[in-house]
């Protein structure tokens, strides 16, 4: 953790589940939710959004979409606006996901334009970057990540609050992560590019790890300094799961 950072859990529930599951996880959530440290984030896909939104109202969970359109408005089918996902209640929108990136062919450019657009619109962008295996492999993570993070964040960033999320593509829904050593030394160089290229705002720039973080494993990865919370996709279909990576925060 960063002394001063307030942790965050966030959970990416992805293309997942029913109308009914979502609103049992919902209300599982809510139900068993603690006012206590760290802040806990739900991204439900956007036809569950209101629902859930519905369900979670009056309890300390924010919400967040998966992803929003460059655009404030227009021609532009089958997407949303970052203004839409405010007027039902988003906070937060997590952009550049890797399957974003890879399913949609999102570039840092665009990432960065839909950055703009959630800033403009009051959102707090959650903004994920994170190398290949092979890039791993050829000792290029970090310049990949560096890159990622100099292209993808637009002026303003840090002070508006904005998040980063480290996800290794290799350990998205794979079950393996890097050791604590990589992550820990990974998140320190984001903390210095995003400082150096965002100014003192940076240092409280909250760094999320993501990439199959389960409670078992939660608790080392959230002690390492800079890293200040978590995103989780598999393990946040699982109200239980989800809520032990939040008690895996370290305490103060
Ligand atoms: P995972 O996904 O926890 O299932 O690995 C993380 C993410 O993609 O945000």
């Amino acid at each position: 953790m960063t002394p001063g950072i307030r942790p965050l859990i966030a959970g990416n529930w992805k293309m997942n589940g029913t109308l009914a599951s979502a609103l049992r996880l919902a209300e599982a959530l809510r139900s068993a939710a603690m006012s206590a440290t760290p802040e806990l984030l739900v991204c439900p896909p956007f036809l569950h959004f209101q629902p859930v939104a519905a369900a979670l109202l009056g309890s300390t969970i924010a919400l967040g979409g998966q992803d929003c359109h460059h655009a404030a408005s227009g021609a532009h089918t089958g997407d949303i606006a970052a203004a839409m996902l405010r007027d039902v209640g988003a906070s937060h929108v997590i952009l550049g996901h890797s399957e974003r990136r890879s399913d949609h062919g999102e570039t840092s450019a665009m990432v960065r334009r839909k950055c703009e657009a959630a800033l403009a619109a009051g959102l707090v962008p959650v903004v994920c970057v994170g190398e290949t295996e092979a890039e791993r492999d050829a000792d290029q993570a970090e310049a990949v990540v560096a890159r990622q993070l100099l292209d993808s964040l637009p002026p303003g960033f840090a002070t508006a609050g904005g998040i980063v999320a480290y996800e290794p593509v290799w350990a998205i829904g794979t079950g393996r992560t890097p050791s604590e050593a990589e992550v820990a030394a990974m998140h320190g160089m984001i903390r210095n590019t995003v400082v150096q290229a965002h100014g003192d705002g940076g240092r409280a720039t909250r760094l999320l790890y993501g990439g199959s973080v389960k409670p078992g494993n939660a608790a080392g990865l959230l002690a390492l300094p800079d890293v200040d919370g978590a995103l989780v996709g598999g393990a946040s279909l699982v109200a239980e799961d989800f809520l032990a990576i939040a008690r895996a925060v370290p305490a103060g």
